[in-house]
């Protein structure tokens, strides 16, 4: 878990957080386990939440590891919604199937395997919702593609855009200048309304008006 806010303020959020079903908290357990990055139950509930006040039912994942995150989108489009899962790794998509069907929810999900930047190319359509989590230096492609196919209306949302605090310092890799470009375009673009939550390592939710 990063580090925006205090750790015991982010230990008193995480302290009131009901316990998950048993597929996510597994999830958890495994992720734990073997340092997969996840966003997290807080995180979890904040896309599960922003996707249903939105009525959310095509929705767009860039970068979805084992799926977690995509198992909290999945929960909020309902029955007649779709979720398109995209990562580029193969054993992370077999992985993820086994989660979402015993979770009851693999018809709605769409299992695609390569670059979640070339992906978003060979599905039709609008989405009204997109969440971006692949590797941060591809931040800006991943925002040139996205931002497009979004509705208006619908939301872009982006996870880990403060880095740890590190798009604030001095440092000067690859990834922080990937998210500090990332966060420059999002907050200088016409049809996005962004705002930056500082929830676990940030999180970006722009509203495509
Ligand atoms: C931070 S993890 C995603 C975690 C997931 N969103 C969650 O919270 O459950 C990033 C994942 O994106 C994948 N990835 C990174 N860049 C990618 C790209 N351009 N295309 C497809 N997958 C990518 C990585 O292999 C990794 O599995």
């Amino acid at each position: 878990m990063a580090k925006i806010i205090d750790k015991l303020t982010e230990r008193y959020i995480y302290s009131l957080l009901p316990a998950r079903d048993a597929v996510l908290g597994e999830m958890e357990t495994e992720a734990r386990k073997r340092s997969i990055p996840i966003i997290g139950p807080a995180v979890g509930r904040m896309l599960h939440q922003y996707a249903r006040i939105i009525a959310a039912r095509r929705v767009f994942e860039m970068g979805s590891a084992i799926g977690y995150s995509t198992l909290w989108l999945a929960g909020a489009v309902g029955v007649e919604g779709k979720v398109y899962y995209t990562d580029g790794s193969r054993r992370n998509a077999e992985e993820a199937r086994g989660y979402f069907e015993r979770a009851g929810v693999a018809e709605r999900i769409e299992i695609l395997v390569g670059n979640s930047i070339e992906l978003i190319d060979t599905v039709q359509g609008e989405f009204d919702l997109i969440f971006n989590d692949v590797d941060k230096y591809q931040y800006p492609d991943a925002f040139r593609k996205a931002v497009r196919r979004v509705k208006r209306g619908g939301l872009f949302i982006a996870d880990n855009v403060l880095w740890g605090g590190r798009v604030a310092q001095s440092d000067s890799d690859q990834d922080t200048e990937g998210i500090r470009e990332f966060n420059r375009l999002i907050y200088s673009t016409a049809e996005l309304y962004p705002v930056i939550l500082p929830i676990r390592d940030g999180v970006a939710v722009c509203l495509k008006q």
